[in-house]
């Protein structure tokens, strides 16, 4: 097959993990002849300083035409250090959402088991969780009216759906949910927040169209406790932006390794991966962060944007096995801690020997 992937690295240690995805994408093309044309596009902190800008207009319409477009960080502590700079890496991932219609977030949340005592909570409770957050990413909070009054002495975000929005977010996940375990999960606030009752109100009703799957609704307060005390519960969760943001977050942090997880942003024209991970800009440089995000959302992107189901299964293995060889950079390392570099060059010879 003939693709073409916009390479998006951004900040911190951004370029060096998405420099080991795309060697590993470069390995799949060779393994099963196909041919990716890879297009470097900038953004974040990096773009800011080049054109005072972290979204130029050319890597929105590179994106728009590519097939896909695998994405590292962004995020720079020297904005973190100023809240009232007036431009901001945070504001590019927004205008690249929004440009993009990247409307559903997926963030799978599974255990690895040579991993399983790095997760902060008991292994009785975390081992064999297996659930996916589907956050919708371009509504909410995030993109209603916001501001402040003229004394400077009141702010506001308006927190704003309309049904469309909630019905193609619902549709993804009961999609989901059929081809997993038909459990899904819609997480709200409904007994305060008038979109929430919208949302439940769309998925009671939709929830006729699949009545294979069994659909719950849950207080976003009540999950994120559940999230930590029984993550085995869950199969499909879906929810709107802001609670999807810090449930996410919260998630990821059962499986013991922020280094592996992988996302998907599907959205109208094209479809973007990323790790979950931030630009980590304290190991920029350095050569120790783990690629395995990076190279787990390389995957992600063949299987959904390419349906290419074999690759991508490829890419997992290769990886597994770096994981039970110790393969593994620092921050999960055994005893010794191998390089971005090494753990990128050691899936690849995986996958070119396979
Ligand atoms: C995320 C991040 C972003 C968000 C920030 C950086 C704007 O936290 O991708 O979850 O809140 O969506
Ligand atoms: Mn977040």
């Amino acid at each position: 097959m003939n693709k073409q992937i916009a390479i998006l690295p951004g900040d911190g240690i951004g370029p060096e993990v998405i420099a080991e995805a795309k060697k590993i994408l470069t390995a799949v093309e060779k393994v099963f002849n196909h041919t990716f044309k890879f297009i470097p596009v900038i953004g974040g902190a990096t773009a800011i300083y080049q054109f005072g800008d972290p979204m130029p207009q050319t890597t929105i319409d590179i994106c728009k035409d590519s097939d896909a477009v695998l994405f590292g960080a962004f995020g720079d502590p020297k904005f973190d250090k100023d809240p009232n700079a007036k431009i901001r890496p945070e504001q590019g991932l927004l205008k690249i959402r929004k440009e993009l219609q990247l409307y559903a977030n997926i963030r799978p949340i599974y255990t690895f088991l040579s991993l399983i005592d790095k997760s902060p909570i008991k292994k009785e409770i975390v081992e064999k969780s297996d659930f996916c957050v589907v956050r919708e990413l371009t509504g909410g909070m995030y993109f209603g009216m916001k501001g402040r009054s003229e004394d400077n002495k009141t702010a506001f975000d308006t927190n704003i759906y309309s049904v469309y929005e909630i019905e193609r977010i619902l549709k993804i996940a009961f999609e989901m949910a059929q081809q997993r375990r038909k459990k899904l999960l819609v997480v709200d606030k409904a007994n305060v927040l008038a979109t929430s009752r919208l949302w439940r109100e769309t998925a009671i009703r939709m929830s006729k169209n699949y009545p294979e799957i069994d659909m719950q609704c849950m207080y976003v307060d009540n999950a994120s406790m559940r999230i930590i005390t029984t993550p085995r519960d869950f199969d499909v969760i879906v929810t709107e932006n802001t609670f999807g943001d810090i449930l996410t977050d919260e998630a990821s942090v059962i499986t013991g390794s922020m280094g592996l997880m992988p996302s998907a942003s599907i959205g109208v024209y094209t479809s973007l991966f990323e790790p979950i991970h931030g630009s980590y800009p304290e190991a920029t440089g350095k050569n120790i962060a783990n690629p395995m995000a990076a190279i787990l959302s390389a995957s992600m992107l063949l299987e959904m944007a390419f349906n290419m189901k074999e690759e991508a299964n490829l890419i997992k293995l290769a990886v597994n096995k770096a994981l039970e060889n110790n393969i593994r950079t620092i921050d999960i390392a055994q005893d010794k801690a191998y390089t971005t570099q090494e753990v990128g060059d050691y899936i690849q010879n995986v996958i070119l020997n396979s």
